[in-house]
């Protein structure tokens, strides 16, 4: 490899390492993101024209020419359409790509090992790091396209009869079939396909048993697993920026993946073995309805909130959903005008994805200060004279205190019935994602301001103005 291209190496390398450090904060995180996707380019770049492929027939570089080009454009395409909602089904699609990459790898470079002379054969260590690509590629594949069909609503949780069972046994068969090849040498292709077809259908049973609200838990994982998986194929081509790239998002993801089972309290063995928001009984079971609630309007709203000292904003998936973000920011910014003291409760899994409150509000400048993270928050909720819950059901539900038979019991939630009154808006009493009815809304001190977030929260602003 030359010298310049082992320099323009390292230099995309930092800029990935830099990029993940600014991804850590809302203010920076956009320029982190073009940092780490300059040195991407960079990094590209380099291996085409430096690598020294001077035998590389012209073909090769317009069909990889023709490769980007599409690939850009689409994904260009997707990620511009996006809604914000989506997000989630976007990233384990895309995951899923860089799994079939790496599969892809994986079954090029066992090719070249077939009917070539044993002195000729690729060495175990390596052979062993090729079935490594092809098995995990295949799993984060095959469970990563699931998981967005599951994501999407196209497909429901499908728990087969002994399903951990099934997964585990298949888990060491793969593991003891791939350990086979290696040992016996083999270049038998109709083995790795074998190989192949079961690690694909492995990715599938591994993730159509996991329910609801552990989905994106798994997503992470997942995401996890490509970056291994990438940094395999690093391995393989003794490439030091895929190496370094791929071990970045391995644990990245796997950092990830532990912050969001801390957060839903959810052990990960919980996760891939459990059964969480999916088995109906459980939900049916902890429903305590019979309760009364008390509706409000937005003039009676507005009184209170024009007359507190402290008002704390809880958002959550449904003002994503109904993009009220502006809106929510308009009302902050009269109240603070009016001289109260408003703050935004974060929950870290409101919404759908991991920052989803944080990246919502950004888009409507709301000030960073103003976002306080939950465990900063809750000791502030008895000095609150008013909490605004704006679409959110699941992040502050006291079942996750209260009912040990509640499947979130255990949860860290906003403890927000700790507040002088709490104002709830969401359009109906249909449960959260959990599935689960909600003490609060019945709570004495709770006021239900039924609506669309966007209409509700733009009455409750034009009271305001006339107050
Ligand atoms: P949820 O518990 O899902 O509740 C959202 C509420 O918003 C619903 O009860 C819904 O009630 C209401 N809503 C929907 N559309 C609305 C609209 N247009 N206007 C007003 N309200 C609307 O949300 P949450 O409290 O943010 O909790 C998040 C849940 O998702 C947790 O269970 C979490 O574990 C799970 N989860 C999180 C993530 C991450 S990483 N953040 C990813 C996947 C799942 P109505 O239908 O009655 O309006």
């Amino acid at each position: 490899m030359s010298i310049t291209l082992s320099i323009i190496y390292l230099i995309a390398t930092v800029t990935f390492v830099i990029g993940l450090k600014f991804l850590g904060h809302p203010e920076t995180a956009k320029k982190g993101n073009f940092i780490s996707a300059t040195g991407m380019i960079l990094a590209i770049i380099g291996t085409l024209f430096l690598h020294g492929f001077e035998n590389v027939p012209l073909i090769n570089y317009i069909l990889i020419g023709a490769a980007l080009l599409v690939g850009t454009i689409i994904g260009w395409l997707i990620a511009m359409k996006v809604e914000m909602t989506k997000m989630p089904e976007l990233v384990s699609l895309f995951n899923g790509f860089g799994g079939g990459s790496a599969l892809l790898i994986g079954l090029i470079e066992f090719n070249k090992n077939v009917g070539v002379e044993d002195s000729m054969k690729a060495s175990a260590s390596i052979i062993t790091t090729i079935l490594a690509a092809i098995i995990i590629g295949s799993i984060t594949f095959t469970g990563s396209l699931i998981a967005w069909a599951k994501l999407n609503g196209s497909m429901k949780d499908i728990r087969l009869p002994k399903y951990n069972l099934i997964n585990n046994v298949m888990f060491l068969a793969l593991a003891a079939f791939a350990t086979y090849i290696v040992l016996m040498n083999t270049d038998s292709f109709l083995l790795i396909t074998i190989l192949l077809v079961a690690s694909l259908i492995y990715g599938i049973l591994f993730v159509i048993p996991i329910g609801g609200a552990d989905m994106p838990v798994v997503i992470s994982l997942l995401n996890s697993l490509t970056g291994i998986a990438a940094a395999i194929t690093g391995v393989l081509y003794g490439n030091m920026v895929m190496l370094v790239g791929g071990i970045l998002v391995g644990s990245a993801g796997l950092i990830l993946t532990f912050v969001m089972c801390k957060a839903m309290n959810r052990s990960l063995s919980g996760v891939i073995f459990g059964a969480f928001g999916g088995d109906s009984d459980t939900v049916a079971a902890t429903g305590k309805s019979g309760g009364s609630i008390k509706k409000t309007t937005a003039s009676d709203s507005a009184i209170l909130l024009n007359y507190a000292n402290k008002v704390v904003i809880v958002p959550g998936y449904g003002l994503a959903v109904a993009q009220a973000q502006h809106v929510i920011h308009e009302l902050e910014t009269l109240l603070t005008k009016k001289g109260v003291d408003v703050s935004y409760a974060i929950h870290p899994v409101a919404g759908r994805m991991p920052g989803h409150m944080n990246v919502l509000l950004a888009e409507s400048n709301v000030d960073y200060d103003k976002l306080i993270e939950m465990d900063d928050i809750n000791p502030q909720f008895p000095n609150t004279d008013v909490v605004l819950v704006v679409g959110a059901n699941d992040v502050v539900n006291p079942a996750a205190h209260n009912d040990p038979a509640s499947p979130i019991y255990g949860m860290p939630i906003l403890d927000v019935e700790n507040a002088k009154h709490i104002i709830v808006n969401k359009r109906t009493m249909n449960a959260g994602y959990a599935g689960i009815e909600n003490e609060l809304f019945f709570n004495t001190k709770t006021s239900m301001l039924f609506g669309d977030a966007k209409s509700a929260l733009t009455e409750l602003v034009s009271e305001l103005k006339n107050m």
